[in-house]
């Protein structure tokens, strides 16, 4: 069988995604994002986030069903992101979701935003990093501005363990105001990542968060980088207060080899730990160059296999949403019915 016409909503954030593949087969994936009315503010604003949701939905779902050359009665399934993520703006993509099964007379399903960046990999049509079907169980490090979570994978529908999460501030979250207070704009991740190019990373010596085993909080792999961004504003301070302006590529090459340093010893870690010699990475900051580099380098060093799917099913999509919802529906999972509501703090 070729897989099920699943057409994917996703809406935890500030991305509208609409998604519609066949099985692993990608056939449209629709993005409309928000970024820009949110510039001004700094980060997401959740009202303005949903709000933009309700408008961009239904031009969305036309675009991918042109471009997917779908009709609406011949989709197998809808599925929705029901959380994690911002509420409001997943009340708008559960909403359309139970609509759209309700008058096409179609079963509906409720999945986990995180675990849908996993399922991502499935969809892989242009590999930038790894070949061939994803290997399980495999460690997947999920970096976004909403999220930062290490994931233990050895079933993508029915075993995935959190390893951990960020008990502060998110990656991308934390580009973001680094970004700012280093007088850059936002999203912060690429302006930080352009101006570290010219810097020297070992300018400064940022901390780790997290990375000595005394520092134990929930789960052995949580993250923090709260106390990174402070040292980040106490360097810019005391160059402020001297009268200079703080070099800003020194300083932001320096805190992005922090933030990655973090984010690949911990992920080698618990791939060595655990005797699970595959990672898999997911979520917009692993548009970051260094981030890749080093999870390479270190990856090749400590034999650990490294899939990357392409950006485009990295950032938050609907793409990865459908893939999740044909395998469920592959493996013969029950439809969610219409009871399920938004839950921000899905685990
Ligand atoms: O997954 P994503 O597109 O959306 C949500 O978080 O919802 O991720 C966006 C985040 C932002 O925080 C942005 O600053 C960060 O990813 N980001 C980057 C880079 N490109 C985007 N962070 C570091 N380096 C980059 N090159
Ligand atoms: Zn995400």
């Amino acid at each position: 069988s070729r897989g099920s016409l699943v057409l994917g909503i996703e809406t935890s954030c500030d991305e509208t995604g609409i998604g519609i593949v066949r099985g692993n087969e990608l056939l449209a994936n629709v993005i409309a994002s928000s970024m820009d009315e949110h510039a001004r503010y700094g980060g997401v604003v959740p009202e303005i986030a949903a709000r933009a949701h309700l408008e961009a939905l239904t031009p969305a779902i036309r675009e991918a069903l042109a471009t997917a050359g779908v009709a609406l009665d011949e989709l197998d399934a809808i599925a929705v992101t029901s959380g994690p993520g911002l509420a409001g703006a997943l009340m708008v993509g559960v909403g359309a979701a139970k609509a759209l099964a309700v008058s096409l007379g179609k079963p509906l399903y409720a999945v986990n935003h995180l675990v849908g960046h996993v399922g991502a990999d499935v969809l892989r049509h242009d590999p930038l990093v790894g070949e061939g079907a994803l290997e399980l169980p495999t460690i997947a490090l999920l970096v976004s501005g909403g999220h930062t979570s290490l994931l233990l994978v050895r079933d993508l529908v029915s075993d995935v363990e959190l390893l951990g999460e960020t008990i502060d501030d998110a990656a991308g979250e934390a580009f973001d105001k680094v970004a700012r207070l280093l007088g850059l704009p936002y999203p912060g991740g690429p302006e930080i990542d352009r101006a570290a190019a010219t810097g020297d990373p070992a300018a400064y010596r940022f901390p780790r968060g997290l990375t000595a085993p005394k520092d134990l909080v929930r789960h052995r792999f949580d993250f923090s980088f709260s106390g990174l961004k402070t040292a980040v504003a106490r360097t810019v301070e005391a160059s402020r207060d001297a009268g200079i302006e703080p070099p800003v590529a020194d300083v932001a090459a320096s805190f992005r080899e922090a933030v990655v340093d973090v984010l690949v010893t911990k992920a080698l870690d618990a791939c060595r730990e655990l005797g699970v010699p595959r990672l898999l990475l997911g979520g917009g900051v692993i548009a970051n160059r260094r981030l890749r580099e080093v999870a390479a380098e270190r990856c090749a060093a400590a034999g650990v296999t490294l899939r990357i799917p392409p950006l485009s099913l990295c950032t938050d999509n609907g793409a990865m949403i459908a893939a999740l919802a044909a395998q469920l529906i592959a493996a013969g999972h029950a439809p969610s019915g219409l009871g399920f509501g938004a839950d921000s703090t899905l685990p």
